[in-house]
């Protein structure tokens, strides 16, 4: 029986922006398993593929609707030279990767990532090497994706297959300069960065620039302050993830609580970034936030495993969490790209050899892609609490339910997705639309499991899946939600 009353209400008529379709983007890197096995495999490959990529991920990706792939990395991009990624595959060089599998042989380049990008139907989001690359070879990337002329670097494209070019929008001028990616100090950033993005935008004005921030204090006040004008800044991005509480599918209920509190830290992050974007910009145009890798790390995921990890329904409450506050913060969120995608991380997919199947994860997003492009509303959320611990080590409060909803574009739609964090409880949910909207009929999707600690896996792919899809009339409200689960409530709008 529900313990307590909870309730939730809507206020379509206060909007929180358009909710960019870029925040359910993906991430992929040459580390581990994620291009290499779970998305490149070689036209001579006895999986099903296209032009030498999954047939299986691809489609899985696609129903999913993943408007953005960033790579090539993540760490791997600061010490990735593009053109050794072009031209006859067989004269490519094998080149060392510290990020493992140690020796990468360039099968998979800039051609094969967009034609990716184009199977799958998603934009490219391009990382530069600014670790141990140069202005002109980032600069030189740009020109060769971009430019319709006739210039050596376009022409090159067309002999490499493309004549058309690939019109990639959107660029990062190096990862994690602060760590991986050169161990620089933010004004010693802010001075490449400068050199990188000045050149990479000459070569075509329309690309959106997005410059590596951290979550570190003061790190992006340092890097802004250094930076002058911000005109080549089109977005500030940062890393959240989640580190372990716990093993990835052995852990107590305080493990569980104490890490979906610390993935709720998320907005704070959000938060800091965005008002020292906003002191340095003082009020000229806006500049988004990106959070382009984010997600669970638990400690299974090592260096030596290719940072593989299982995927429960934890990580599956993790990332409704998570996605509320993107959609909460609409109005400056301009992409997130969860990490990443396949096999690594807090993956939508994994595989063995030819078979792959879904993680808990993918469900969220299959639950929350009717938010993509639609207009954020406020949501009131009236809950119980939880006590867990935050990252700091102090005692705090994690509400138990969390909540986001959008109205489409055409104003007969609204998408309300809340998640019961609740172990053991089942609540019962007061759910009001407020204003002037009559409500015809809803339609309600669940994802929930037995226990917290399931996963799928190549033996029970299915074992974690949302429940079939029930109609709902207006009267059968409120309702009640089961411990531990994610649901998708889209109201039909008169
Ligand atoms: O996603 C794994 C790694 O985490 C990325 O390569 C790096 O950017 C981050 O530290």
């Amino acid at each position: 029986m529900p313990a307590e009353k909870h309730s939730v209400t809507i206020r379509p008529e206060i909007s929180l922006g358009k909710i960019s379709p870029m925040i359910y983007g993906h991430f992929i890197e040459h580390l581990g398993r994620c291009v290499y096995e779970g998305i490149w495999v070689g036209e001579k490959s006895k999986i099903p593929n296209t032009r030498g990529i999954r047939k299986d991920t691809v489609a899985a990706l696609k129903a999913i609707g993943a408007p953005v792939l960033r790579w090539p990395g993540g760490c791997f991009a600061d010490d990735y030279h593009w053109t050794d990624g072009i031209g006859p595959a067989s004269k490519r060089p094998v080149q060392f990767n510290r990020w493992g599998p140690s020796e990468d042989d360039n099968q998979f380049g800039t051609h094969e990532f967009i034609d990716f990008c184009r199977q799958v139907g998603a934009e490219p989001y391009i990382c530069a090497n600014v670790g141990t690359g140069s202005p002109s070879e980032a600069a030189y990337w740009v020109e060769y994706c971009n430019h319709a002329g006739a210039t050596a670097a376009a022409e090159l494209r067309a002999k490499n297959g493309s004549k058309e070019p690939f019109a990639v929008k959107y660029w990062g001028v190096g990862n994690e300069n602060w760590g991986c990616g050169g161990h620089m100090e933010p004004e010693e950033y802010a001075a490449e960065y400068r050199r990188f993005a000045g050149f990479m935008h000459s070569r075509d004005p329309k690309i959106e620039l997005v410059a590596g921030g951290h979550t570190a204090p003061d790190w992006n006040w340092r890097f802004l302050k250094n930076m002058g004008r911000l005109h080549l800044i089109h977005h500030l991005s940062i890393h959240v993830y989640f580190p372990g509480c716990g093993n990835d599918a052995d852990f107590t209920t305080t493990d569980y609580y104490n890490m979906v509190l610390r993935s709720t830290e998320i907005e704070r992050e959000i938060a800091l970034a965005r008002e020292a974007v906003e002191v340095f910009v003082r009020g000229a145009k806006p500049v988004g936030i990106i959070v382009d890798e984010w997600g669970t790390w638990h400690p299974q995921a090592r260096d030596d495993n290719g940072l593989q990890q299982k995927n429960t329904m934890r990580d599956a409450i993790v990332a409704a969490g998570c996605l509320d506050v993107f959609n909460k913060y609409a109005c400056c969120v301009t992409m997130t790209n969860i990490a990443q995608t396949i096999n690594v991380l807090q993956c939508m997919a994994q595989t063995a050899q030819d078979k792959l199947w879904l993680t808990p994860t993918y469900h969220v997003y299959d639950l929350y892609k009717g938010h993509m492009g639609a207009e954020s509303v406020h949501v009131d959320i009236d809950t119980t609490m939880v006590e867990a611990r935050a990252g700091d080590g102090m005692k705090k409060e994690l509400p138990v339910l969390s909540a986001s909803a959008s109205l489409n574009a055409a104003k007969k739609t609204l998408l309300l997705t809340v998640t019961n964090r609740h172990l053991d409880e089942a609540v019962e949910v007061d759910i009001n639309i407020q204003g002037d909207f009559k409500v015809k009929g809803a339609t309600i999707h669940t994802l929930a499991a037995r226990d917290i600690r399931e996963y799928n896996d190549a033996e029970a792919p299915d074992r974690i899946k949302p429940a079939h899809p029930r109609k709902l009339a207006p009267d059968e409200l409120p309702h009640l939600l089961a411990a531990k689960s994610v649901t998708a409530i889209e109201y039909q709008l008169a």
